[in-house]
């Protein structure tokens, strides 16, 4: 059966070569990827579908596109002030929901798979950590994580927590009606509670902090992208999990794999952009797939 992915056609190179299954043969598909795993050492790049059933929601599934959201740029965090103000205002209310949030089957069957010497790393598009709670080792964070704050002028980090203690003290007297809330934290507040929200700044050089995530419009750290890269180069083969890679700073991978001959298996519901880079697509929910691909590992 062919997929139906606006990212593969008939001319499409390679696609004659891909196995594609949906729930219609979930069973069969699940066995050919434990099959694939066997005798490999993979490298595993996950996105925002690994931590759905966690209760953080990620961009691009059908659901989400429905939802309007405006994230800040880079640029505009830099230069504008009250867009600063605005997005430390909301991650203050936001912060604590998010980082309660806990890891998943599929966080807890990949550190497992890591432990049983399958794997040479974890590549995470998500900032939530929660491959760090869950149990993996070797992980890069491609866009880094909401746990951590860094000075924008002397680079000293700070963990969220803390900022967020001193944020607390700042604003004791702050109080704002929260206008609508996402399951991730995010939140909307009135006008006015932005205005009168205090920031805080580095204990160092009192210069201005930002969460050591990469925002849109801000490039992955080159150190980072080559850390990556080792992974890819470790292994035998790329396994994608949860992610559309419509994000080019993941994408990379996939393509990079398969130039470098290294077959690749994509486990999302949905399209994704590496399709057509892929020997291997389960359109399935991942708590389908990876407690019955642990049991047929075992
Ligand atoms: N948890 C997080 O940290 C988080 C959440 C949202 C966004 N982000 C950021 O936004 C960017 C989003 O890119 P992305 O490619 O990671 O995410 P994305 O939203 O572009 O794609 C996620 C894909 O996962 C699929 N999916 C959702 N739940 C699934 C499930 N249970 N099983 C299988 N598939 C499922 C969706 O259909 C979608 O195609 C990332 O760069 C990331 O930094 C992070
Ligand atoms: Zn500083």
């Amino acid at each position: 059966m062919m997929p139906h992915s606006p990212y593969l056609s008939e001319e499409t190179e390679g696609a004659s070569a891909l196995r594609f299954y949906n729930h219609e043969r979930a069973e069969e598909g699940i066995r050919e990827l434990a099959t694939w795993l066997q005798g490999r050492r993979i490298a595993v790049l996950t996105g925002a579908g690994c931590s759905t059933d966690s209760g953080i929601p990620d961009y691009r599934s059908e659901e989400s596109l429905k939802r309007k959201r405006n994230p800040i740029q880079y640029n505009q965090f830099l230069r504008d002030l009250s867009a600063r103000r605005r997005y430390w205002a909301r991650s203050f209310v936001g912060w604590p929901r998010f980082r309660d949030k806990e890891p998943n089957l599929t966080h807890q069957i990949l550190a497992r798979i890591e432990q049983q010497g399958r794997m040479t790393g974890l590549i995470t598009q998500n900032v939530d950590r929660l491959h760090h709670k869950a149990g993996s080792s070797r992980i890069v964070e491609l866009h880094g994580a909401l746990a951590d704050v860094r000075c924008l002028d002397c680079g000293l980090f700070e963990p969220r927590d803390d900022v967020q203690a001193r944020l607390a003290e700042c604003n004791a007297a702050w109080h704002a009606e929260v206008l609508s809330i996402a399951p991730d934290g995010d939140v909307d507040l009135p006008q006015e509670a932005y205005d009168s929200f205090e920031m805080v700044s580095c204990l160092r050089c009192h210069g201005p902090l930002k969460p050591h995530v990469v925002f849109f419009g801000e490039n992955v750290a080159q150190e980072v992208v080559q850390a990556a890269w080792e992974i890819v180069l470790q292994a035998d083969a790329l396994l994608v999990l949860g992610s559309s890679l419509t994000v080019y700073s993941g994408y990379r991978f996939v393509k990079g794999a398969a130039e470098q001959e290294k077959p690749v298996a994509i486990v999302n519901l949905g399209a994704t952009r590496g399709d057509p880079h892929a020997s291997l697509r389960l359109d399935l929910p991942l708590k389908t797939v990876m407690p019955h691909l642990e049991t047929l590992l075992s």
